[in-house]
């Protein structure tokens, strides 16, 4: 990049952030990973190496639960990693699941399995000697956890839609091949944690030696349903079909929706619509938005890093015709599409191929054996019988996909046996909520474990006031880093503190609108107390049919925000 561009403000000036110096000395992601993981004086990584082994996969965290007591006793905190698989479009086979099924078992502090807001799983509280043996065990079914956290190109996201299988499948095809295109070169993972023989790394074409300025994510959806939540994204390849066949896609970039509180020049932001490309250009273009956004995005302060606040800086002009001029392509006018919504279809349903298939509501994606309800072993049971493949969604829920009417009877049986298919209020299957405590290093107030509860209260509120049937996108996460994508939904809550959120109204059911500030630090009893008084009116004054965020905006209980750097904050 040569300096007169920066005449147009593309690149930030200043002393970079100290996550470039530990990327950029990191010899292509490995650091010194392999001297900490012999150092058994420690559970725990040092510094540069705990950055680092995030774009392996891994999260170093410790049981919150119990930090305080262990510090007492003079003793480290319980350092464990969390992994996230990479599993573009969230498909994984019976045999694969009943691997992780027993890993999660035999090696895991907490015997569960985590599907996510990004359609994958986690394996939360991997002790340090065991860590090897995990990747070892994910290799032996080909699963690996490269790249999906870090600055890098994440986990790919693709649209759950096994009814229309053939479109699905040239979906999901695309997931997999931009995830491919995008991932490291260097073969640090290979080596580190399998052993693999050392090959020199001397380039990467598309990252470059200092990676990303900063996370990035990326999805290939398939309207209607918005059920990845393009907005949450950087990237998306929305699928544009004629008869059923996949022909392009419309590009969106520049969704993102991480905050700071109080940092006012932080925000969640929808994505930009840069037009249709035709299919053959595909990964040309996943690559130019990739390396502007590494090229342009801010490497001084990590806070204004991501895609979205490129965009905000350079004009979305400016970035679209740069990416034109990379890619050789120029984009036509997007092509018509509409969202309608992001849930997923609970219960069976048949596709056009003649299979069916059965989404699962799995609360906060927890996959465990609770008392009464054995939701982890319903599913391995699942899995020994089961000759199609899952599908992990991006609401945290499960779809056994390609069942044969022959085996519908046997897989329904297995489910409702293990508390899989308990009936479930619209309420429930629209609630979201991130991990949060006891894992999360960054929660500030509960959410997976506060989601349950305030969900019972909201159906009573709705039985109340006589919409029992109807049903609000209510999602809860514990800091404003906005994991269970708060910031995309009808009532958005963000931890502040312990038992304290921000409450943000006005989202809409597709997800096409970002939600505004309605009242700070609110604990759970004035939490319930505002969705009363606010619910009451929806019922009393609402438009036929009219959804709860819309009447928030039309009834002026906030503003709408229509551009977030505008908007967000005024
Ligand atoms: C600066 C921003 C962010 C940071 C630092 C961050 C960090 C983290 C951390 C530390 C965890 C681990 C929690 C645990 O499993 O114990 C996590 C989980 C997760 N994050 Fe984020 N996150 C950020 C933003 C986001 C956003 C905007 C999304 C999605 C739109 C997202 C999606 C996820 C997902 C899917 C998980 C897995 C658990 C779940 O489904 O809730 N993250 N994140
Ligand atoms: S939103 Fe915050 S508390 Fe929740 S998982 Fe993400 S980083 Fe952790």
């Amino acid at each position: 990049m040569s300096d007169s561009n920066n005449d147009n403000n593309l690149i930030v000036e200043g002393k970079h952030a100290d996550n470039e110096r530990l990327k950029l000395e990191s010899n292509y992601l490995r650091g010194t990973i392999v001297e900490d993981l012999a150092d058994r004086i420690t559970g725990g990584f040092t510094p540069d190496n705990y950055q680092l082994i995030r774009t392996h996969g891994m999260y170093q965290q410790d049981d919150r639960d119990i930090r305080a007591e262990r510090q007492k006793q003079k003793l480290e905190p319980l350092h464990n990693v969390m992994l996230r698989a990479r599993m573009p479009g969230g498909i994984i086979k019976p045999e694969q699941w009943l691997a992780i099924d027993k890993f999660a078992d035999d090696y895991t502090s907490y015997g569960s399995i985590r599907l996510t807001t990004r359609q994958t799983f986690q394996f939360h509280g991997v002790l340090k000697p065991n860590i090897k043996l995990m990747h070892q065990t994910l290799n032996s079914i080909g699963i690996d956890s490269i790249a999906t956290a870090g600055d890098v190109n994440r986990n790919v996201l693709c649209t759950s839609n096994p009814v229309e299988s053939e479109l699905h499948q040239e979906a999901y095809e695309w997931a997999t091949k931009i995830s491919e295109h995008l991932l490291p070169q260097t073969k640090a993972y290979a080596e580190i944690w399998l052993d693999a023989e050392k090959v020199e790394t001397t380039e990467e074409p598309i990252l470059g030696k200092s990676y990303l300025p900063r996370k990035f994510k990326t999805t290939v959806v398939v309207p209607p349903k918005n059920d990845i939540d393009v907005h949450a994204n950087d990237m998306n390849f929305v699928a544009i079909a004629e008869n059923g066949k996949l022909v392009g896609f419309n590009l969106l970039v520049g969704g993102g929706l991480a905050m700071t509180h109080g940092d006012k020049s932080t925000y969640p932001r929808k994505a930009d619509d840069f037009g249709f490309l035709p299919l053959d250009k595909t990964l040309d273009v996943a690559a130019a938005v990739v390396t502007v956004q590494r090229d342009w995005g801010n490497r001084v302060n990590r806070k204004n890093a991501k895609t979205k606040y490129t965009l905000d800086r350079v004009g979305i002009d400016t970035f679209k015709a740069e990416v034109e001029k990379r890619a050789g392509v120029k984009f036509t006018e997007s092509r018509p599409y509409e969202f309608t919504s992001r849930g997923d279809d609970f219960g069976w349903i048949e596709g056009f191929d003649g299979k069916h298939h059965l989404t699962l509501f799995v609360e906060n994606g927890r996959l465990l054996d609770f008392l009464n309800k054995p939701l982890k072993t319903g599913v391995a049971e699942i899995a020994k019988v089961h000759k199609g493949d899952f599908r992990m969604t991006a609401n945290q829920n499960l779809i056994i996909a390609g069942v044969d009417t022959a085996d519908k009877a046997q897989i329904e049986k297995l489910a409702r046996d293990h508390g899989l298919l308990d009936n479930i209020s619209n309420q429930r299957l629209n609630s979201m909520a991130c991990v949060a405590f006891p894992t999360c290093p960054l929660a500030m107030a509960e959410a997976e474990r506060y989601l349950p509860g305030l969900v019972t209260d909201v159906e009573t509120i709705l039985k109340k006031h006589d919409v029992a049937d109807d049903h609000v996108i209510l999602r809860v996460t514990g800091c404003p880093n906005g994991c269970g994508r708060a910031m995309l939904a009808e009532i958005g809550l963000v931890g502040k503190g312990p038992g304290k959120y921000n409450m943000y109204l006005g989202g809409n059911q597709a997800g096409t609108r970002v939600p505004k500030l309605y009242q700070e630090n609110v604990d759970e009893t004035s939490i319930l107390t505002i969705i009363d008084e606010l619910v009451a009116r929806w019922s009393n004054e609402r438009n036929e049919g009219e959804a709860f965020g819309d009447f928030t905006i039309r009834a002026g209980i906030v503003a709408e925000v229509k551009v977030s750097k505008r908007d967000f904050h005024d």
